[in-house]
């Protein structure tokens, strides 16, 4: 048995230039597993906490390495309960919810590793696998464009593409078209945080307009080959009650806000709406859901925070009917696996998610593919912290060949976006 020999913490940069936490487990055979914990900006109330860097990377080097030191790091459930209990804390302050979340996900690479496998292959076993459906923004807006605009991704799911390659081929097509529109307007102005161009309009809506016209551009039938997905991010611009949409200088009101995003579905190609309300309007959710989740995946990001137990309350509720996971928001992947379950069992959807502080870490990939969750998102087509994800994939599917499971994008979005 290769068991835990050293573990160390390290402070390395994140995509916005921020100091942020990686963790390198030793195992006695010499093999080593790796990873960086992400940041957020828009980020839920009852995300687990990231500390001072110097500290989580004190807390790894520290009490962290004490109490793993010795363990099989094949047996992830147990490691992660350790560190749960080590930490002591609901919001994962003490250690550091950057910390655990790197050291987590260091324990499952080097648990693959230990096995002579790659990390999706060590997560699915014997189970078949299919590559993830990508949402891919190509407009950035909100806490990741300075709140240029007030819905922060505009994203694309290639949905008659037939496979993973083939949906990074149209995107790469719709992105560079949806830059010439602007372009032509004199509204280019570089990229946002994920990457996707950042927005020069005057309302939000007319980033609905300018993607469908991108799709049709790029030469695809917006809604058949290629459909919008949005992640409103409303507790972004939720206050006192009231949403204000600052880019169109007015405020609505839930039920304002729910009239304008059904009147978005009626008159664009789009498939799926993150975080329509603030996170704590589940009646909102499900008052939405009730209404436009025949239509549209309705996803909660901040809404879940990852938390198995919310998904559960939401579904007793049909609040929602598809869960974000992001492995730093609950803070260990036996957690974030617990969601995906919880998902699973109340009949919910689900997209595995990056932040939108992120690095070359591809780990999410591994995890999407290896635990079977349908869809990823992991920003735009532009930049290395994304195209290092993107292109894992890639090599993922090639890997696979004729072993892998049919690619879910046609099933997936069969019924949605119908009138
Ligand atoms: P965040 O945004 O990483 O800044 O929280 C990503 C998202 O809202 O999906
Ligand atoms: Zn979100």
């Amino acid at each position: 048995m290769a068991t835990i020999v050293d573990i160390r913490g390290r402070k390395v940069w994140d995509s916005r230039g921020r100091a942020t936490v990686e963790a390198e487990i030793t195992l006695k055979n010499g093999r080593q597993g790796r990873a960086i914990a992400p940041a957020g900006a828009s980020t839920g109330a009852g995300e687990a906490k990231s500390i001072d860097v110097a500290k989580a990377v004190a807390a790894i080097n520290g009490r962290i390495r004490t109490a793993l030191i010795g363990s099989d790091p094949r047996d992830q459930a147990t490691l992660d309960a350790r560190l749960v209990k080590l930490d002591g804390t609901a919001d994962r302050s003490r250690l550091g919810g950057n910390a655990i979340v790197a050291v987590s996900l260091a324990c499952a690479h080097a648990a693959a590793a230990a096995a002579r496998k790659p990390l999706w292959q060590h997560l699915a076993g014997e189970r078949k696998v299919a590559l993830p459906v990508p949402q891919i923004q190509i407009f950035g807006g909100g806490a990741h464009a300075g709140a240029r605009v007030d819905i922060q991704d505009y994203m694309v799911i290639c949905t008659g593409a037939g496979s993973f390659a083939e949906s990074l081929e149209w995107t790469a097509e719709i992105y560079r078209a949806a830059g010439a529109r602007m372009a032509r307007k004199g509204a280019l102005q570089g990229v946002a945080d994920e990457g996707g161009w950042w927005p020069a309009f005057k309302s939000n809506e007319e980033g609905l307009a300018e993607l469908t016209g991108a799709i049709a551009d790029a030469g695809f039938k917006p809604g058949t080959d290629a459909a919008i997905a949005l992640d409103i991010a409303a507790n972004q611009f939720y206050r006192d009650g009231r949403y204000r949409l600052a880019v169109e200088n007015r405020s609505l009101s839930a039920e304002q806000l729910h009239a304008m995003l059904l009147s978005w579905i009626e008159r664009y190609p789009i498939v799926s709406i993150e975080d329509p309300f603030a996170e704590h309007d589940a009646e909102a959710m499900a008052s939405f859901t009730r209404t436009a989740g025949s239509r549209v995946q309705v996803v909660g990001d901040d809404f879940f925070v990852t938390s198995a137990a919310r998904v559960a309350a939401a579904a007793a509720q049909g609040a929602c009917n598809t869960v974000l996971l992001k492995p730093n928001q609950v803070g260990t992947l036996t957690e974030t696996l617990a969601c995906w379950e919880a998902a699973k069992a109340a009949g919910y959807g689900a997209i595995v998610s990056a932040r939108s502080g992120e690095t070359e870490d591809v780990s999410i990939v591994h995890l999407a593919v290896g635990w079977g969750v349908p869809q990823l998102k992991v920003g735009s087509f532009a930049r290395s912290e994304r195209m290092a994800k993107w292109n894992e994939g890639l090599r993922i599917e090639e890997a696979l060949g004729a072993a892998a499971l049919p690619y879910p994008a046609r099933k997936l979005f069969r019924r949605l976006g119908q009138k």
